[in-house]
């Protein structure tokens, strides 16, 4: 088998390094990837059909005020629980050769616990599966995408330490069901999300907000314990006979100093990093938090009159246990930040990136190559799987979505750039998101589908935006050939 190298070299010996630099021609190797991806609440409606236990989302979503125009998850504006076959056509349109999508625990375990196993819930899972497997796709399945069983959240959720061996058997059920024709597993989607929004912030399910300073730390402790379970799980019981692979899915913006000549915002951007990415990565590639991370928070848990640090120590035994859970890097990636130091730090978009329908998200495509990069040096070069990477819009609707194409044209090139040229193992790229769908508590008036969804129309329609056809170019060149 030809190192990755040589293959880049002779898919290029005709071009000079400076040409390589300059253009953004080439193509992925061989068996590269290409996907879009969904999640359960966001897409799947039936929200308490043939048994379905209510989850955190459930629970936030139909509070009234909650969301913009009172949205919810009932039926999720895409209804997928039945929709199998039109969930399968735009994904037969698309020529992508992965799905990823994700189970909603209640929906299979209805209290959370393997005491009652829901059997119509799995086989909506089976049927989906069923159908992408003859339609030659791939499913990468996320086994936990935020919608947690209420019943769990009320005995304490992720802060409950018994959710660890809850979440692992869990995994074991749907490894043992579905297991035989999967090979693609991710455990827990956006730690970094659940922890900081869902328990800091609270403006995400379960809306917890009164302990920001201390709640996400635990939660994040739990959530990289139950990864590390259902890894081990995976790899001890199952790997042998399923030949699959497993891993986390982190998200990360990059973050870039202000300005690139100040020593102070240089060191505020890395901090931002290591809080960010590294919260979550530094444990799963290394055993354990990083030094910085422990140290500051330490020193502020301290100052703060606290006997001892906010985030939880592991022990020795923990750390050999969480240390090397992955398979590959998923990694989530949407946009750049510039830091600045302020309290620890800050951060600021650039006046001149192009806007999204999010206020968070601006285009900033240079960030992808970098912070690849960084994964690369910073957590040994690992395989790497983009598990989502879009743009959303909001306002009227126009299906000739040009923002979209310029963004996936401009995002995937720089991953191009960051395989090609500085030789950043990636294996696959996932879009997010196949058509338009619950935007969490933003609801529907951000929109990241590639196939938009006719709300008006009782069938809920899905209308392929022009970006179908760009990304579908893209995905049937494996790249950009000159
Ligand atoms: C992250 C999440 O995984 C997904 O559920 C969400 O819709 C997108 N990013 C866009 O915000």
């Amino acid at each position: 088998v030809p190192s990755k190298s040589k293959i880049v070299w002779e898919k290029f010996s005709h071009q000079s390094k400076f040409q390589q630099k300059l253009y953004h021609y080439g193509t992925f190797p061989q068996g590269f990837s290409w996907g879009v991806s969904s999640s359960a609440y966001q897409i799947e409606g039936g929200w308490n059909a043939d048994g379905k236990g209510p989850s955190v989302w459930d629970t936030f979503a139909q509070k009234p005020g909650s969301i913009p125009g009172n949205a919810n998850g009932d039926v999720a504006s895409c209804d997928s629980y039945h929709k199998v076959e039109e969930d399968v056509a735009m994904l037969k349109q698309l020529k992508v050769t992965h799905y990823r999508f994700s189970i909603s625990w209640p929906r299979v375990l209805p209290d959370g616990t393997t005491k009652h196993i829901n059997e119509a819930g799995l086989k909506y899972y089976h049927r989906l599966v069923d159908a992408l497997l003859a339609a030659n796709i791939q499913p990468h399945i996320t086994l936990y995408h935020w919608d947690l069983p209420q019943a769990l959240q009320d005995i304490g959720g992720w802060e409950n330490e018994t959710i660890i061996i809850k979440f692992r058997d869990y995994t074991d059920l749907i490894f043992d069901r579905l297991g035989p024709k999967v090979k693609y597993w991710i455990t827990i989607n956006e730690p970094y999300n659940i922890a900081n929004v869902g328990h800091g912030y609270g403006a995400a399910a379960p809306g917890i907000s009164f302990r920001p300073g201390t709640l996400p730390y635990i939660v994040g402790h739990h959530l990289l314990k139950a990864h590390a379970e259902a890894w081990h799980l995976y790899n001890d019981k199952y790997r042998a006979t399923q030949k699959g692979i497993i891993s986390i899915t982190i998200n990360s913006d990059w973050s870039e100093p202000r300005n690139p000549y100040k020593q102070e915002d240089i060191d505020a951007a890395r901090r931002v990093v290591q809080f960010y990415i590294g919260w979550f990565a530094h444990p799963v590639f290394n055993g354990d938090y990083s030094n910085m991370m422990k140290t500051i928070i330490r020193e502020r848990s301290l100052a703060a009159g606290l006997p001892k640090s906010r985030l939880p120590e592991f022990t020795p035994e923990e750390i050999k246990r969480i240390k090397g859970t992955y398979d590959y890097f998923g990694f989530n990636h949407y946009t750049t930040v510039l830091a600045f130091p302020v309290e620890s730090a800050g951060t600021i978009a650039d006046r001149t990136w192009l806007d999204s329908g999010s206020s968070w998200l601006k285009v900033s495509p240079f960030g992808f190559r970098r912070i690849l990069n960084f994964i690369k040096e910073e957590y040994g070069n690992p395989p790497i799987i983009i598990t989502e990477n879009g743009i959303s819009e909001r306002g009227p609707i126009d299906l000739n979505d040009i923002h979209r194409s310029h963004y996936y044209e401009k995002y995937i090139n720089q991953v191009l750039k960051a395989y090609l040229l500085d030789n950043v193992d990636i294996r696959g790229y996932t879009a997010w998101s196949l058509m338009d769908n619950l935007e969490w508590a933003t609801g529907f008036s951000e929109r990241f589908g590639l196939f938009y969804v006719n709300h008006s129309d009782p069938n809920l329609s899905r209308v392929a935006r022009s970006s179908v056809g760009h990304y579908s170019a893209i995905i049937q060149c494996n790249g950009f050939p000159d």
